[in-house]
């Protein structure tokens, strides 16, 4: 790894070489837990990062150590200029990876290739196409399959990002695994995190341990094997012995692993977030268009950056959240 300097270290000395940017606030689809239900108040055009800015500010975030970039959104591939943006990026020296909900990627399958593109995250909470119409709230299940199995069948890497909501798709759990016996993939169940909007509530939440249990009691006689924790994890990861595929959890409600972060934000209006719950934000952009450095703000934004969840140490804290606003998911970016 490249050494991460002095501005992306925090005080904790966690270094910060995972730049997350989003691209647009807009979506195709409308996830009840990402969007609000009365939509959110979309930023001017003209205060979004140009495709000229994306590049040159995340270029300074490389120049400084950054060596692993993801594109989200909203969805990142609702951008007119989304080939272009990806094309520019692809010449820095950085592993490159998206995420999106897989509705338009048939379109973008060579730009992907020649951009060296290979790690694909894509959002599906579910197997079921009337429930995948109540959630996103659009009637695009089919497209969503077919251009996931493309992307399995064109060699990309892809990562299911399963959000576990209560009573909506915790009796999922079992398809989506069995869905890995003969595909390479990696299915991700995440617990549902609170956001502006999206009236989380703590008996939606399925945890950690509860999908464990649910798998270890269904493949008790199968065997369910755990797998070594990558770097900087955030899914603990497992597969069902002789599967093609494996499966993850993701807690950051339950057991956050904030330890070993190394992840920060920068929002489509060009706002650095230092965490995924932070209420502060950091704008860079309009001190990057008048042309001054921006490396002072980002460090600042990196000291301010708390040891867990911007400050929200315990489960509970996400019970009261009137004095931490955030913002919407749907214009963080995942
Ligand atoms: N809780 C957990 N995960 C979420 N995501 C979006 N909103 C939430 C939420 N409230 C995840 C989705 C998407 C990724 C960008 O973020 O799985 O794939
Ligand atoms: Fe990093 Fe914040 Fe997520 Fe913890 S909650 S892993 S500090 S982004």
């Amino acid at each position: 790894m490249k050494k991460v300097s002095a501005t992306l270290t925090d005080s904790f000395g966690r270094e910060h070489n995972y730049l997350r940017i989003s691209l647009t606030e807009k979506c195709n689809l409308r996830c009840t837990y990402c969007m609000p239900e009365n939509g959110v108040l979309l930023s001017p055009q003209s205060q979004l990062m140009t495709a000229n800015e994306v590049f040159h500010i995340a270029a300074l975030f490389v120049q400084n150590g950054v060596d692993k970039i993801r594109l989200t959104g909203g969805e990142p591939l609702l951008r007119k200029d989304f080939s272009e943006i990806l094309t520019s990026l692809s010449t820095l020296p950085v592993k490159l990876s998206i995420t999106t909900n897989a509705i338009l990627v048939d379109r973008y399958i060579e730009t992907f290739k020649s951009c060296g593109l290979k790690d694909i995250n894509v959002s599906l909470d579910t197997l079921n196409t009337t429930k995948f119409d109540a959630i996103t709230k659009r009637d695009q299940f089919s497209k969503a399959m077919s251009n996931i199995e493309l992307l399995i069948q064109e060699g990309f890497m892809v990562k299911l990002n399963v959000v576990l909501m209560k009573g909506f798709n915790d009796d999922e759990i079992i398809d989506f695994i069995n869905y890995t016996r003969d595909k390479p993939i990696n299915v991700r169940f995440i617990e549902f995190m609170p956001f502006d909007g999206n009236n989380w509530d703590k008996s939606k939440l399925v945890t950690f341990d509860e999908v464990l249990t649910a798998v270890n009691v269904h493949y008790a006689e199968v065997g369910v094997e755990s797998i070594p924790n990558e770097k900087n994890f955030t899914a603990r990861n497992y597969k069902i012995k002789n599967y093609k595929g494996s499966f993850g959890i993701i807690s950051t409600v339950t057991n956050p692993f904030c330890d070993a972060c190394n992840r920060i934000r920068l929002t489509a209006n060009g706002k650095l977030k230092n965490c995924l719950f932070s209420t502060g934000e950091t704008p860079l952009l309009e001190t990057f268009r008048d042309g001054k450095s921006i490396e002072g703000l980002i460090q600042h934004a990196l000291h301010q950056k708390k040891a867990v969840r911007a400050g929200m140490t315990e489960l509970e804290d996400f019970e009261n959240l009137e004095n931490h606003h955030n913002r919407s998911m749907i214009t963080i970016g995942g």
